[in-house]
């Protein structure tokens, strides 16, 4: 498996894995923009295939921010995610940012799980965040001059 930069051939794949993993789709074009906008947006190859993608950027002057993260549902548990959220975390590690923030829907307790994994910590609720009403977790890791700090 290899973690490389996204190209415009990867859209319809990233699409395809976008809408087996959430309810609500940002939608192909969406995708192209984020793209074009500059964001870190990675994907996870085997044998030629993308079954992942990762999407981050600064979302403030210096807070990194994961948009958003899937893995095909097939190629799950394999260590795809990890891979791919490593690499989003080094990446901005290298930067001048105090924290990386992501939100996650509160009844997504797998990838809460896998947050956790990477002691993400959990910040705080927000009731309602979702189209559907759902709230959203915010969760954190605290970056230390560019590390990760434990
Ligand atoms: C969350 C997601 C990206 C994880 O990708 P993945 O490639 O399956 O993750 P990994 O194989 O690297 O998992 C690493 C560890 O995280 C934890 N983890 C991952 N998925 C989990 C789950 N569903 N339940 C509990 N723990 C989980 C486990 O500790 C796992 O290690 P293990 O498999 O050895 O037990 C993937 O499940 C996914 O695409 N989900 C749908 C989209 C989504 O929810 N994205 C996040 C929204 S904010």
């Amino acid at each position: 498996m290899i973690v490389r930069k996204f190209t415009p051939n990867d859209l319809r794949r990233v699409f395809e894995i976008e809408n087996m993993s959430f309810n609500q789709s940002y939608g192909i074009d969406m995708f192209q923009q984020l793209y074009e906008m500059g964001v870190g947006f990675l994907v996870a190859e085997e044998n030629g295939y993308v079954i992942g993608y990762v999407i981050f950027w600064i979302k403030y002057e210096n807070q990194g921010h994961i948009i958003s993260i899937a893995v095909d549902r097939n190629y799950r548990r394999l260590g795809a995610g990890t891979q791919l959220l490593v690499k989003a975390i080094s990446i901005l590690s290298l930067l001048d940012i105090s924290a990386i923030y992501l939100e996650v829907n509160e009844n997504n307790a797998g990838a809460i799980e896998f947050y956790k994994t990477f002691n993400f910590k959990i910040d705080r609720v927000v009731p309602g965040y979702y189209e559907d009403g759902d709230g959203a977790v915010v969760m954190y890791i605290p970056l230390n001059r560019g590390k990760v700090s434990r």
